[in-house]
């Protein structure tokens, strides 16, 4: 089969298209015909090897895991023992979850990493949702324990976990005040956002607004800035390793609700963000599709940062 490799740490440029051995079914697993995949930063941070301290689990000198990626959707082939939950010829969306491997023709994935895809919807769509919609669900549900009617700032609202954030927060009924940059801010309003600030116009350090919940996607708030507008907090992205360990020092010293996590594809939430899906509730947006041999070409356009929605791939382009 086909796959995207990668022997070394580097930029884009290093990734290759070739030949390797199709992974073998296993136990409570799924062997999946990946017909599309999204990119998400997590993919650059794995191919380049950063931040330094990532590589205690991804090979301290060269890459443990030869294959990238990690959000696919495509076709059940074959079920592992102990599968309960999905037969040959199911179409499913889910997340790779030990440190890469999606970015290939066939993928060996845990059960419990996959979810179906909802009737009517296509393969690039949903090979966007795992990393970015749960990201979005989890961190407004899981850790931020949103109720319904509360406030909820989104910074950093028209790129992937952003575009899902503003739309579930909707979906779960949340008043939303959304940040992004100027030229996106139609876009963000078309997803829903009651309220949208363009940070190029109005600098977030000095809005005195208030908010129930604050999430950060982008990760260049300050701690003050999560004490004045919030009563609780979620860092979900990080511009800097020392701005993100700052904030979260001072946090060890305060009463103010500051949590950070990391998304983890389950079932249940897979199946509740399909379910959004099939009621219209939340839609994916795609800005691009590029066909799998332009791998490198899609993780660069990522690495700006300035993704609005999901990148996605085809691999029957
Ligand atoms: N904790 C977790 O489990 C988890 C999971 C997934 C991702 N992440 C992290 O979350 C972050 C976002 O991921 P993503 O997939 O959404 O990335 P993305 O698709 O590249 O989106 C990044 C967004 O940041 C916005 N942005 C840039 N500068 C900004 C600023 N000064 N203020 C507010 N927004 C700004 C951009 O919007 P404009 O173009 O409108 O500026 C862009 O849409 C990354 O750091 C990623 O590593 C964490």
């Amino acid at each position: 089969m086909k796959a995207i490799t990668k022997y070394k740490y580097g930029g884009p440029e290093i990734l290759k298209l070739e030949e390797v051995e199709k992974p073998k079914i296993k136990e409570k697993h799924l062997l999946i015909h990946v017909k599309a995949n999204s990119v998400n930063p997590a993919d650059w941070h794995i191919l380049r090897g950063k931040p330094l301290f990532a590589r205690l689990t991804m090979g301290f000198f060269k890459p443990k895991d030869t294959i990238l990626g990690a959000d696919f959707a495509g076709i059940v082939e074959e079920v592992g023992s102990g599968v309960t939950n999905f037969k040959v010829g199911d179409r499913v969306f889910g997340e790779f979850l030990d440190g890469g491997g999606a970015f290939a023709e066939y993928a060996c994935v845990p059960e419990a990493a996959c979810g179906s895809m909802p009737e009517g919807t296509n393969e690039i769509e949903m090979a966007a949702v795992p990393i970015a919609g749960l990201t979005a669900l989890q961190a407004l549900i899981t850790h931020g324990k949103l109720k319904e009617g509360e406030s909820v700032l989104i910074n950093g609202s028209s790129g992937g976990v952003g575009h899902f954030t503003v739309q579930v927060a909707k979906a779960y009924g949340a008043q939303v005040t959304a940040v992004c940059s100027g030229r996106n801010v139609d876009f963000v309003k078309s997803l829903g956002a009651d309220k949208v600030i363009a940070y190029d116009q109005e600098s977030i350090h000095q809005h005195a607004g208030k908010y129930d919940l604050i999430i950060d996607t982008n990760g260049n708030l300050n701690y003050a800035d999560y004490k004045r507008m919030g009563k609780r907090g979620i860092m979900v992205g990080f511009t800097t390793m020392g701005h993100m360990m700052s904030v979260l020092l001072k946090n060890l010293f305060s009463k103010f609700s500051l949590r950070v996590f990391t998304a983890s594809a389950n079932n249940e939430d897979l199946n509740t963000l399909a379910n959004l899906i099939k009621e219209g509730k939340v839609k994916p947006h795609i800005e691009k599709t590029y066909p799998h041999s332009e791998m490198p070409e899609a993780i660069a356009y990522i690495e700006s940062m300035r993704t609005r929605g999901k990148v996605a791939i085809s691999w029957d382009l």
